[in-house]
């Protein structure tokens, strides 16, 4: 009780510092949140205090280097969402409205938050709400992504069955109230991709890369003054090098370095010749070149490390000290043409914040719960 009510308050405070609101409205409100904490063990927010948390929580994300537009997060409550189609259609509507055909608005949906009991109304399986299957093949190759194997085998298990290509989106899977998981499709016409094509390649377009447009990370806790959004969708856009440097390049991901090389002539018998590089360099170009052609919003490495620098001014204009985990914020390709590569930073979470938390595929097998134990490896 002590520890949720230490935490509403530091974020109460916040929250009537930075609004500027009257300090006699912050003592009723806090006395309003005490004395329901005394009563039930938790506290309801408003929208208004919803809205500004999740704004700060995206501000005090150390891993993220498109902070700059905090302020502009859109947010979606979705706490009255019950039953399975209410909760379809905020994730539809989410995907819809922050896809806006290809100018992404980067959005947040609130869902019920934990209960003072510790149980969730609603979980999401899924990493992110738009994602490919990786299908594990008899000789232990995959098929698609290799980071959705574990969720592509709980879908199979649980009657879903894919088409078998190497971006099959997969179903978007839920629990709600501890129940028995169940999946829904995303209707097709709500997902947009971008076929990835080189503007001086043939050869390049013939290897039929694609990826979808809007990244939805949907397994993380959103904390704000102590109230715990387990479920809380939230998306921005992407930064080239995601896609092309890691999506497309990492070993245990789509693997593609070789191919790309290929396309472009390249030797692969020396490392020194650089092919890697090289191949990297041609993908980025391929995806900042594809996803502009295709009008869906996407930043390069370059500009994004601009805009941390002017959000760096802006919060040190405002008084507030800028927290970053140096190892996620530079980018995976030339990392020392960035001003960030030359800096340090305090990597310090501060609260409100999207933190990690136990997936709900690893929480329910380990309960015992029969169901899971049964289709769970
Ligand atoms: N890196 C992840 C991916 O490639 C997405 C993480 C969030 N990215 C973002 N630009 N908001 O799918």
């Amino acid at each position: 009780m002590n520890d949720l009510f230490n935490k509403a308050e530091s974020f109460i405070k916040q929250y009537y510092r930075e609004k500027k609101l009257p300090d006699s409205a912050r003592k009723k409100r806090l006395n309003e949140i005490k004395e329901s904490i005394m009563s039930s063990g938790t506290y309801e927010q408003t929208y208004d205090e919803i809205e500004f948390g999740a704004k700060v929580a995206w501000r005090n994300s150390n891993r993220c280097i498109g902070r700059l537009f905090w302020n502009s997060l859109n947010v979606f409550d979705a706490r009255e969402a019950a039953s399975v189609e209410d909760v379809k259609q905020a994730l539809f509507n989410h995907i819809d409205y922050a896809t806006n055909d290809g100018k992404i608005r980067s959005t947040v949906t609130l869902f019920k938050p934990r209960r003072a009991d510790g149980s969730d109304p609603l979980r999401i399986y899924n990493h992110q709400l738009i994602r490919y299957a990786g299908y594990k093949q008899e000789d232990g190759s995959i098929i698609g992504d290799p980071h959705s194997v574990e969720l592509t085998e709980f879908c199979k298990n649980l009657g879903w069955e894919g088409k078998g290509t190497p971006y099959d989106v997969l179903p978007i899977v839920i629990q709600l109230d501890g129940e028995s998981p169940v999946y829904f499709e995303v209707p097709s016409h709500l997902i947009k991709e971008v076929p990835i094509m080189h503007p001086e390649s043939d050869a390049f377009n013939k290897l039929d890369l694609r990826w979808y447009a809007v990244p939805i990370i949907s397994e993380m806790k959103l904390e704000i003054g102590g109230i715990e959004y387990v479920t809380a969708p939230f998306n921005g856009w992407y930064m080239e090098t995601e896609i092309a440097a890691r999506n497309f390049a990492d070993e245990d991901r789509y693997n593609q370095l070789t191919q790309v090389a290929g396309a472009f002539g390249l030797s692969t018998v020396y490392q020194s010749s650089m092919w890697k590089d090289r191949a990297i360099i041609e993908l980025c170009t391929a995806v900042m070149y594809s996803f502009k052609k295709a009008g869906v919003s996407i930043v390069d490495h370059h500009t994004a490390s601009q805009q941390f620098a002017r959000f760096e001014e802006r919060e040190n204009e405002e008084g507030r000290e800028v927290t970053g985990d140096w190892t996620w914020l530079i980018p995976p390709v030339s990392p020392a043409s960035t001003p960030i590569f030359h800096k340090q930073y305090n990597n310090t979470w501060k609260s409100p914040n999207f933190f990690y938390q136990p997936s709900v595929m690893d929480t329910a097998a380990k309960s015992g719960c029969p169901f899971f134990q049964s289709i769970k490896k």
